[in-house]
């Protein structure tokens, strides 16, 4: 909130809504006169957010399924011109981690589907079940940062030759398999490189990032504030490279050196926000 300055009569885009949390906190703060604009392209998320933000009033908050690589199409839907602020809180929501049927956690058995928005796209099963073996190994890889990718590709391939990989316990089975002693013994799950890749594999989330980024700058009035909270390295390095890209062209002005991260009180609170790192970034004024 310090970095967005939500005041009243402000006008907000909380581009990832999820359960409502920080929007609430930002209405809180631009109301009377201000509007948020709630985006998610999961259709659960959106219902708890609409109930949870119900006391603001209908004209105060305008809600949107959609994919933020569209936020332009969006704010033209909504009729909104530009914005004082945006937030994209990266990644997937507790909620979506917490529900097991979402395929998105090693810790439960469900079918493999890790899509945000149910409505589109590849789910993880069809993936996994039908990506050559250098796919798998490369998108393990490089989305994951895994070192035993190709073994975890070899494994997948020769599983699928006995039958279909349908649900997140066989592929964790198949992950423990496949990786050495080394590799299962240490501070994660052997899981947890490989289903990250997945996830962002099948919501294409790197390159949805990069184009909400770009078409960010577009959408915001002067001195307004972009604001981006992301869970991993490759994420991060985007966020850094396209902020740093827009500062040396006079477009926006860098709010921290460097990220800021969450203290141990905070991680002792919520130990999902252990890997979170929030950056921000200016408008230029004109
Ligand atoms: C970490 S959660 C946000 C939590 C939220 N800040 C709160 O206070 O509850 C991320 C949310 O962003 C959504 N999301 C991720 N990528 C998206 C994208 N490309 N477009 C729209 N929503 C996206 C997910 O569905 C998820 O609900």
């Amino acid at each position: 909130m310090e970095a967005l300055s939500p005041a009243p009569g402000k006008i907000f885009a909380d581009c990832t809504l999820g359960l409502g949390g920080h929007a609430e906190a930002m209405l809180e703060r631009i109301i009377p006169g201000g509007k948020l604009i709630g985006i998610d392209r999961d259709n659960e998320a959106l219902d708890i957010a609409r109930e949870r933000l119900r006391r603001f009033g209908e004209t105060n908050v305008l809600f949107a399924q959609g994919n933020f690589d569209d936020l332009k199409a969006i704010f033209e839907r909504l009729n909104i011109g530009k914005a004082d602020g945006l937030l994209l809180d990266l990644g997937v929501s507790s909620m979506q981690l917490d529900k097991a049927q979402r395929g998105f956690s090693f810790r439960y058995d469900a079918p493999l589907d890790m899509r945000m928005d149910k409505g589109a796209g590849l789910t993880a099963e069809e993936l996994v079940n039908r990506a050559p073996e250098a796919e798998l190994s490369r998108l393990i890889y490089e989305y994951g940062e895994e070192r035993f990718s190709r073994r975890i590709a070899r494994a997948i391939i020769e599983e699928r030759k006995r039958g279909r990989i349908d649900t997140t316990a066989k592929l964790v089975d198949i992950i423990m398999r496949a990786v050495p002693y080394k590799g299962k013994h240490g501070r994660v799950h052997p899981a947890t490189r490989t289903f990250q890749a997945l996830r962002i594999a099948v919501n294409d989330e790197l390159k949805a990032l990069e184009k909400a980024l770009d078409d960010a700058i577009g959408l915001l009035n002067p001195s307004g504030v972009i604001c981006v909270i992301s869970y991993h390295s490759l994420e991060d390095r985007i966020v850094k490279n396209k902020f740093k890209e827009a500062k040396s062209k006079g477009i926006l002005d860098v709010l921290y050196k460097k990220p800021l991260t969450p203290d141990e009180g905070e991680i002792e609170d919520n130990p999902r926000s252990r890997s979170a790192k929030l950056r921000a970034a200016r408008m230029v004024r004109e």
